[in-house]
Parts: C-alpha cells; structure tokens; sequence
C-alpha cells in the first residue's frame, strides 16, 4: 500500500513537471532564467560581458519545448557567470522590435555590453549544446601557436581546417584589433597567431585547397576595413550558392555572377575557368555556381527562363541583372541536343558587364496606356521616373494580388486617391500610387506586402516608410505631416464631402421641382 502510493506520487510528480515543461515557454519563478523587460533590457547587457538572450511568445510551440533545455542551460551556466535571460516579445513588442525579431524563439548572444550587436546564436536547442556554444563564446576567439612544435601544429590546423584560417604573425599593434575581428567571425573561420619566421609580420588568409596565403596589403588596418577585407578575400573564386552561403553572398554587396549547372559534370568542366575569372575579379564581383536540378527555380527570380546552363549577373547594390541571351519558348522546346555555354562568350559577356555596356533585363508590366482609377498604377519601366518626381509628393503602395492585408487597404486607398484628385491644386502636387511587386523589378527593400513608401518632393534619396493607421484620416495627416507640400488632405475632404452633400440636395430639390411641376400640369 505504502509503495504504490509512493509510486503514485512520483508519476504525479513526473508527468506535473513534464506537463510543465511542455506547456509553458516562459521559465519558471526562481529558475536561473533572468526574465528581462524594455527597462531592464540595455542596463543588464551593460552590466554583463556575455549573455544569451532568447526573445519569444508564451504561445509559441518551439518555445515551449526549447524551455526546459534553456532552464537547465541557465542552472548550468550560472556559476561561470555566462547569464540566460528571456523575454517575452507579447509584453515587449517595442524591444522585440528594435532588436528585429521576426520569429520566435530568436537566440541572440550579446558581447562586450553591445546592445546593438549581437550574434546570431547558431548552435542546437538541447540544454548540452546551448552550454557548450556558450562556453566556447566565452573562450577567447584565437588560437596562439608557438614553441618547438608549433610548425607542425600550424601545418596540422591548416590541413583540418574546412574554412579559411586567419593568421596573424604578430603585426605590431594589431592584436586587440585581430581579437575584435576574431570575435565577430569566430562561427565562420579559424584565427591563429602564429609566425612562420617571417622577419616582417603579416597577415594572411589560407584558404582550404589553396596553398599560397592571401596577404593583406592594405595600409589602413582598423578593424572596418578588416571586416571588409575578410569577407571579401576569405569567399572561395569560385564558390556554391544554396541555402547556407545565400545570405553571406548577399550581404557582400558586389555583384554575383550566377553559373547555372545541370550536372556535377558540367560543374567541374566550368570549375577551373570560373576560378580564374573569380581571381582576375576578386573584390568586384563574386562567381558562383548553382545546382539548377535543386535551385533551377531562382531563374525566375533573376529574370531568366529556366534553360541550363545559364549564366547571369546580379548586381546586388542595384538589383539590376544581366544575363546571356537564352532561346525563344519555341526553339528550347525544338532542341535535338543539350544547351551549351561558351567560355568565350562568357568571357565577352563580363567583359561587357565591366564596361558598362550591357543592358539590364528589367521586369515590368507594360506601361498602361490610360490610368483607370486615381490610384496610379506604375510599372518597373515607369517607377523612378515617377517616385523621383521633384515636383511631387508621392506615395506607393508595393503589394502582391495575393496578400489579404493588401486586398483590405485597397479600398481605403482608392477613396484616398479620389479625395486629392478632387482637387485642382492637390491632383498636381501629390500622387497616389500602386505596384504590383511580382510582377515588376524595383530597386526598393521589401520586407513584406504591402510596403508603403512615401517619396516627398526634394527629399527623393530618403523615402518615408508609412507605419501609421491604415485608415483615411491617418493617411491624409501623414501625408500633410512629412509632404513637402504641406497639402491638408483633411480640407479636401471636408469640402468634398460638403460638395457632395450640395450636389445631393440640388438633386433633391430638381426632383421636387419636377414633381411640381407634374402637379401644376395635373
Ligand atoms: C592580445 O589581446 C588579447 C585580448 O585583449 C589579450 O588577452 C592578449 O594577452 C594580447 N596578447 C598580446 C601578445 O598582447
Ligand atoms: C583607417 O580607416 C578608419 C575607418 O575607415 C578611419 O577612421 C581611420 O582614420 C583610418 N586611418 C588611417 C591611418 O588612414
Ligand atoms: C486642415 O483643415 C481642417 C479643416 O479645414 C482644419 O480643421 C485643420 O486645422 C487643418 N489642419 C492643419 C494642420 O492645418
């Protein structure tokens, strides 16, 4: 009797905490989780060289099982004074804004007090993994090799070594600076202090399969353009694009020049005439190669039609892109035998694109012939000419047909449009407009649909986003607020609504006129 109660208890005591566990995102009263609100938040991050934030919602099922494992990853870590802390982005929408969460959970690690920059956490969601990430962040980020064996140490570090290591040989005064850097990057590569004899230090990068080191020549070693010199120089001449690498490509900023395969075969045919190319072009534009049996689809995205190989250039900074010419619908479809690439026209082809001589294929609706409604429809042809108007105060709506938050808006944006045409004054001085974003080319960021961006007249280099009500009084206030025409929509619209009230009475009053005059005839 004793023992099955006893058993009984325990089960209730088990399934109660595992209960709790999947239930609950937020950690419990008295865990070592620090729970941290938007007052707390840049005093606590001042206060502690590293810490783990995770930013979530109570709802959220990935925080509900992350939470036991961050409960236990705390305890852990709380006597190497490494803090956990949470918070809850339903409570704190305005931190959780700034810090530019967009999903939950988000683990952010934050250094040296930085409120504004933080890492990515990019280490596994079980207790054992978030310690050990976290204790390694706490290590420091470079490798000192020296004594009698350190030349096979090095030698040793570079074989194992997958992604670039970084070797500083003891350039004067550029250790804190090579600490620093090493931090920011230690997810991505190697950094080792180590001289291999040289009598005048240097600074290298070893690529993994390539045997001569990159030397940094520059004479500014600040850490900016270090930043910008490792993520140049530490990309592969010619690498691969695919889900992992997308975003570091992107984030470079120079123009990517897409190769397109079909096979690994075709792949490494190309492999030795790319590297060459990603050489001669280091630092002005990246090469990489695309496995179109998995990514074909991106074509589209790039405006080219999904025939491989194929090869395009993307210029990131202007979302501009070139590519080679590809065949009519009708001539693919006809063809005996597969598509090949030369490298002679494709050596021409850069050689264009450095020159400024090729033309970029834009994507765009064609230029509508009439206007149909006051919204004013802009295609990819049109839009700069437009949104650049000095003239004008212009606002664009850019949506997708298919987004529910965009078809909502459209009405209150079409009675927008019609109280400034309705007025001889304001029709001149402000423009009402809308994109259809997927099927037109902008050099615009889109964070979702709609985005709505107001282009005041002689401020065209610094759109205003809109963020305010979507509803016509908030429109038209925002539009006299930041236009630099100052041009009181509100007005407008009370004389219209006055005009339209007269029209309606006078019609009235022709109706009972007639009915008189109907009367007299009786
Ligand atoms: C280099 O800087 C790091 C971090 O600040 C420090 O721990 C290390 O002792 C320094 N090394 C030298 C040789 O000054
Ligand atoms: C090096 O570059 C940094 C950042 O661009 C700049 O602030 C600094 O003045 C430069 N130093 C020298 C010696 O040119
Ligand atoms: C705009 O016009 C309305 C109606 O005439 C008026 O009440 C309001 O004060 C004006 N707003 C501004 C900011 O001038």
């Amino acid at each position: 009797m004793q023992l099955s109660k006893k058993v009984l208890l325990g089960v209730a005591a088990l399934t109660a905490a595992l209960g709790n566990a999947q239930q609950e995102a937020t950690a419990p009263e008295g865990s070592a989780v620090v729970k941290l609100t938007a007052k707390t938040f840049d005093e606590f991050i001042k206060e502690h060289p590293l810490v783990l934030a995770e930013f979530y919602a109570p709802w959220c099922g990935h925080c509900k099982t992350l939470a036991p494992h961050y409960v236990e990853a705390a305890a852990a870590l709380e006597s190497k004074e490494i803090p956990l802390a949470q918070v809850d982005c339903t409570e704190e929408e305005d931190l959780c804004m700034q810090q530019g969460i967009r999903g939950y959970p988000t683990l952010k690690v934050f250094k040296n007090h930085q409120v504004d920059a933080p890492s990515e956490y990019q280490g596994g969601r079980t207790s054992q993994s978030i310690i050990s990430y976290m204790i390694a962040q706490s290590m420091p980020p470079v490798t000192v090799i020296s004594g009698e064996e350190g030349a096979d140490d090095f030698k040793d570090l570079l074989a194992e070594s997958s992604s670039a290591v970084i070797v500083d040989g003891g350039v004067s005064g550029l250790n804190e600076t090579f600490y620093e850097l090493a931090d920011l990057f230690r997810d991505d590569f190697t950094f080792v202090q180590y001289n291999e004899g040289d009598s005048k230090p240097q600074l290298s990068i070893y690529l993994p399969q390539d045997a001569e080191p990159i030397r940094f020549e520059g004479k500014n070693n600040s850490l900016t353009h270090l930043v910008d010199w490792v993520q140049i120089e530490t990309k592969p001449f010619f690498g691969e694009i695919n889900g992992e690498t997308f975003q570091s490509y992107m984030g470079a900023n120079l123009p990517l020049a897409y190769f397109f395969y079909s096979s690994p075969e075709e792949r490494s045919n190309f492999e030795s005439f790319f590297t060459k190319l990603g050489k001669e072009h280091r630092g002005k534009i990246n090469f990489v190669g695309l496995d179109a049996s998995m990514f074909g689809r991106h074509a589209e995205n790039l405006n080219m039609k999904e025939q491989f190989p194929l090869f395009v250039i993307h210029d990131v900074e202007t979302n501009l892109k070139y590519g080679m010419p590809q065949l009519s619908e009708e001539k693919f479809a006809a063809l005996t035998k597969p598509l090949e690439l030369k490298t002679s026209d494709i050596s021409k082809f850069i050689k264009d694109f450095v020159g400024g001589k090729l033309e970029a294929i834009v994507k765009s609706e064609d230029i509508p012939e009439v206007q149909e409604s006051s919204v004013f429809r802009i295609v990819g042809k049109t839009h700069d000419q437009i949104v650049n108007d000095e003239d004008k105060d212009v606002l664009v709506k850019y949506y997708a047909p298919w987004c529910g938050h965009c078809k909502r808006l459209a009405p209150i944006y079409e009675e927008l449009a019609d109280i400034y045409a309705s007025d001889e004054d304001a029709k001149n001085k402000i423009v009402i407009a809308n994109l259809d974003a997927t099927l037109n080319d902008v050099n615009v960021d889109l964070e979702g649909y709609p985005t709505l961006l107001f282009y005041p007249a002689g401020k065209k280099a610094t759109p205003v986003v809109y963020q305010g009500g979507r509803d016509v009084a908030s429109f038209l206030t925002f539009i006299q607020e930041q236009g630099h025409h100052g041009v009181n929509g509100s007005a407008i619209l009370a004389t219209k609504q006055a005009q339209e009230a007269a029209d309606k009475v006078e019609k009235e009053i022709d109706a009972i006129e007639e009915e008189d005059l109907k009367h007299d005839e009786l």
